[in-house]
């Protein structure tokens, strides 16, 4: 439906081939939650500037997909997971420990989704990172948990010599090659496959990375756990190495229904991504930086569609 179009119930069954009764219960749903019009002297519906922002408003489609295709039916299980603290909805997709590892098998609307949601929010900032990570002059960048190297290609295009290594697991790696292979730079992109969360597993020390990036990546985890990853990555760092850690702080947002969408995407971690993790606000972040024997240098906010980053060096 047009935004300035007004149309009779008729013909809205005839362009959409449902009856008059489905359009008729639709309109009516959709005039109490406020996302059409009625003229009642025309007997015409037209959208209204919410509906229009629902249909048009990129960030609200790829809301909305996700938690359509992802989290719908498998939040049934909200109650288990929360009591159990584990992923209880994603057996609705099969049998894996958490989502990462279900990411390459998902089916592949529910992998358009998950991915179209993630890429959308770290892509609205890298371009403001790139400027804020170049400016650290980096000649190695360890990505971790960098994923379908995404952030890897804008950084090799940036920089004509600075190499990349992205740390992930090893499906997320195939998933990687498979993206850059042929882009400009490719060669400049390496991957070393790592399960962190085992433990014992230390980070690779012979990268000797000047800055290393993390994105969209720690809210992957329960704080116990992004202690011991944050600890073990302390240990690669050297006194002039930086840690830039990038993600949307709930507490550091500029408008409520972002901070909205961030408590709610908490749930999906809930149900369906590991039973433990969230997002996070700054200040728990930031007595886990502190924890792990780091500091925070800096911090840059309002990027993009609503992330921070986090400066840190050793103390
Ligand atoms: C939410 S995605 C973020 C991707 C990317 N950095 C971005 O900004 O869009 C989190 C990444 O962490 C990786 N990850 C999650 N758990 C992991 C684990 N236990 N070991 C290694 N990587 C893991 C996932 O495979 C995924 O690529």
């Amino acid at each position: 439906m047009l935004r300035d179009k007004e149309m009779k119930i008729e013909e809205i069954s005839a362009a959409t081939s449902l009856s008059q009764y489905a359009v008729k219960v639709l309109l009516e749903a959709s005039l109490s939650i406020g996302t059409v019009l009625v003229d009642p002297e025309k007997d015409t519906y037209s959208l209204s500037k919410v509906g229009w922002f629902l249909l048009n408003d990129p960030a609200t489609r790829v809301n909305v997909d996700f938690v359509h295709d992802v989290n719908y039916e498998g939040f049934f299980r909200l109650e288990e997971a929360l009591n159990e603290g584990r992923p209880a909805g994603l057996e609705h997709f099969g049998d894996w420990p958490t989502i990462y590892e279900a990411l390459s098998s998902l089916p592949d609307q529910v992998k358009r989704s998950w991915f179209g949601f993630d890429h959308f929010y770290s892509n609205s900032s890298f371009d403001e990172a790139l400027e804020i990570v170049f400016s650290l002059h980096p000649s190695r960048i360890l990505d971790v948990g960098g994923n379908t190297g995404l952030w890897a290609r804008q950084c090799v295009a940036y920089d004509p010599k600075v190499e990349v290594t992205i740390i992930d697991l090893p499906q997320q790696l195939e998933m990687m090659r498979k993206a850059v292979a042929g882009s400009a730079g490719a060669d400049r992109i390496h991957g070393r496959p790592m399960n962190m969360l085992s433990p014992d597993a230390a980070f690779p020390d012979d990268l000797d990375p000047d800055v290393i990036w993390m994105s969209q990546f720690l809210d992957c985890f329960s704080e116990e756990e992004i202690l011991s990853i944050l600890t073990r990555i302390s240990k690669i760092m050297r006194p002039e190495t930086r840690l830039c850690i990038m993600e949307t702080f709930w507490d550091r947002q500029r408008f409520e229904p972002a901070a909205f969408c961030l408590t709610m995407t908490s749930l999906y971690f809930t149900v369906m991504a590991n039973g433990n993790s969230k997002m996070y606000h700054s200040d728990d972040m930031i007595r886990l930086i502190d924890a792990a024997s780091l500091e925070v240098e800096s911090i840059h906010d309002g990027l993009g569609q609503g992330h921070s980053i986090l400066i840190c060096k050793t103390k």
